[in-house]
């Protein structure tokens, strides 16, 4: 099964073997992507990306509850021109879409994270590098043509997550997500179910000296505990990080309206509103929902990004409605990634990107200090606004 991963990850893209000659249908959508992807990905590989934890209750509510949200679009706007830019933390993007952290590119494709981070490029997206990639920061920040950030998981070793912030940061990565929502992972039923193991040659190169093996992110039998995860991991240590990052620090997997205060006090530079993609603590609600008790207590003291499940241009217009800045897609470039390399990453960011724009222009919002909460159904007179 990982032989035949490894030569579906060579091909690349559509089209391939007997069916070169056949007309391929045009991939027109997220979930287009994702169902090539899952033709085209060994299924130890599909089943690591695509499950959740336990019951997935949470993945389908992340995706459910962006369907009950519905739209209050205004007419006769002049959407002629259309300004998506955003600014964080001192960076402008030219919209609000980045690439959220995922580990182990190289289950997807070939070239990992290097064909990620070239597709992001393309597509003038950041990208924020996880921990848990297959390459090392320096050579995926090396071939970055856009931004990128570094996703940290602290070590138990203080010391050597300290070397490996300062790595990340000296390779040009301009700010640090902090991964909170990790102390343990969830029970992912699909990967014990396949037997999911890392193939032979991909291994956790930001890690290395550290007594980790390449499957690490699994807890061993008998425990809950993560060898590279720090479960010991409290606010005291958000100090210690913000001592020597020299980089924005940013707070991923905030659900709680208390945390976010706390995460205020603590002096994060940004939130990021996240379930882990329903892959940790299963039947926590979805993260548009848990995001408007959180905007409306940070009340605009920080930026606050959010992710899960976001697949269509309404899904970032509805999540900037309620207050987030920007949102970030996790297993959407994956499917990309595997369905096409760097340019299937390039063109699943690209049709969100318009979908984004279009759902701008048909709700009459020609900038994106115009979306709030008058976007959303029912109607509210703008006098009580
Ligand atoms: C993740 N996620 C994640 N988060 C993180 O902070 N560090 C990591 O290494 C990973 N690894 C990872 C692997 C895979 C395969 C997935 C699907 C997810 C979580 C990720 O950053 C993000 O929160 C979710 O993926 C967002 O949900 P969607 O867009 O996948 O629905
Ligand atoms: C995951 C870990 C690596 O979600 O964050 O698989």
């Amino acid at each position: 099964m990982l032989a035949a991963a490894a030569g579906l990850a060579a091909t690349g893209g559509w089209p391939r073997g007997a069916e070169a000659n056949a007309p391929q249908p045009a991939l027109a959508s997220l979930s287009d992507y994702e169902a090539a992807a899952r033709e085209r990905m060994a299924h130890m590989a599909w089943e690591y990306i695509n499950g959740g934890a336990a019951d997935e209750a949470t993945l389908r509510w992340n995706r459910e509850a962006f369907e009950r949200v519905r739209l209050a679009p205004r007419a006769l706007v002049d959407v002629s021109h259309l300004d998506t830019r955003v600014k964080l933390f001192g960076q402008e993007l030219p919209f609000p879409i980045l690439l959220a952290p995922t580990a182990y590119h190289g289950l997807v494709h070939a070239e990992g994270e290097l064909a990620t981070v070239r597709g992001a490029g393309a597509a003038n997206a950041a990208m924020v590098i996880s921990t848990a990639a297959n390459t090392r920061v320096e050579e995926i920040a090396a071939a970055a043509t856009g931004p990128v950030w570094f996703q940290l998981y602290i070590q138990r070793d203080r010391g050597f997550t300290r070397d490996l912030v300062q790595r990340a940061v000296t390779a040009g990565c301009r700010a640090l997500v902090l991964t909170v929502d990790t102390p343990v992972t969830g029970p992912r039923n699909r990967e014990t179910r396949t037997g999911f193991a890392l193939p032979a040659g991909l291994g956790l190169p930001n890690l290395q000296g550290l007594k980790v093996d390449a499957n690490a992110h699994r807890s061993r039998e008998g425990s809950i505990y993560s060898p590279i995860t720090d479960p010991s991991v409290t606010w005291k240590e958000i100090d210690w990080l913000r001592s020597f990052a020299r980089v924005p620090v940013l707070l991923k997997g905030i659900l709680h309206p208390e945390d976010a205060a706390l995460a205020v006090k603590a002096g994060a530079s940004g939130l990021i509103v996240s379930n882990h993609g329903g892959r940790n603590l299963d039947t926590v609600p979805a993260t548009i929902e848990a995001l408007p008790p959180i905007t409306q207590r940070v009340a605009g003291r920080l930026p606050i990004l959010m992710d899960g499940g976001i697949r269509r241009g309404t899904d970032v217009l509805k999540a900037l409605a309620y207050g987030a800045r920007a949102v970030l897609i996790g297993r959407p470039y994956l499917h990309g990634l595997g369905v096409a390399g760097a340019h299937g990453v390039t063109r699943v960011v690209e049709i969100l990107r318009q979908e984004f724009e279009m759902a701008m222009a048909l709700s009459g919002r020609a900038s994106l200090a115009h979306l709030d909460r008058s976007l959303l159904w029912p109607p509210r007179n703008p006098r009580e606004k």
